[in-house]
């Protein structure tokens, strides 16, 4: 039988968290078949360090870089510019995580800022023909609104909407990443979505360190955490975990190869 490969769309490993044992938690991701990992980076230095680190590697990984909408109160031109240089690299294949936080955000003025910017990294990632990855809290009208109208090829990380709000995305071609939320009790949405959705629309991520899955639930996460994910995705869809598996790494070649 074939190895069963997994997905992990949204890995945060350049963070200080694994700082200590990175190389522990990626042996630990190879040894449960996690064998594709999207780093998101959110600065200069995390993406720096996430090209050299990939080197060793570059089958398994994929690079994105986005400014996170929660520093859209204080980004100069210089920090732009910057940011536009390293997004264009070649090794960097994805814009993200990019998008609209109002939870901890409440202020129109800087939620406005955040709209701002969230349009000019859709723009520049369409004129470099990468595809997004798109954070979205308490936000998802704005976040609709704004996709439907700069539209270019993407994901939708973490996403806490309702199953008709997640076909509304899919129609526009956006694909869905569900993470840890799916396996919590209280995940009716997150589960609803999983059921209802088009399976053609359909990523796993573990948004690590955070959000880590039951049954280690309030732990720090890595990707080694995303068989939980996948196989309930699978459960509450009714097909076996290889087949949820191969559907989510058709999805991710075609979300990658979008431009
Ligand atoms: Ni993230």
């Amino acid at each position: 039988m074939r190895k069963i490969q997994y997905l992990d769309s949204h890995a945060h490993l350049m963070g200080e968290e694994y700082q200590e044992d990175l190389q522990q938690v990626v042996q630990r991701s190879a040894a449960a078949g996690v064998d594709h990992i999207m780093i998101i980076t959110l600065n200069k230095d995390e993406a720096l360090r996430a090209i050299e680190f990939v080197k060793s590697n570059p089958e398994k990984y994929v690079i994105a870089t986005g400014i996170f909408p929660e520093d859209a109160e204080h980004i100069t031109e210089q920090n732009w510019k910057d940011f536009v240089e390293i997004a264009s690299r070649k090794e960097i294949s994805v814009i993200g995580e990019i998008g609209l936080e109002y939870h901890w955000v409440k202020d129109e003025e800087m939620r406005k800022k955040q709209k701002e910017l969230f349009i000019r990294q859709i723009e520049l990632a369409k004129k470099l023909h990468k595809p997004i990855a798109v954070h979205s809290r308490d936000a998802i009208q704005d976040t609709y609104d704004i996709m439907k109208e700069h539209q270019c090829p993407g994901l939708l990380h973490c996403f806490s909407g309702t199953k008709e709000m997640a076909k509304e995305f899919n129609k526009l071609g956006y694909y869905i990443a569900l993470g840890g939320a799916l396996t919590f009790k209280n995940a009716r949405h997150a589960v609803e979505v999983a059921q209802s959705v088009d399976e053609s629309f359909l990523l796993t991520e573990t948004d690590c360190p955070y959000m880590a899955p039951e049954p280690v639930r309030g732990t720090r996460n890595e990707p080694s955490n995303i068989p939980y994910i996948t196989k309930k995705m699978a459960e509450v869809r009714n097909v076996s975990v290889e087949y949820m598996a191969s559907v989510i790494m058709d999805n991710w070649e075609r979300y990658l190869s979008c431009r």
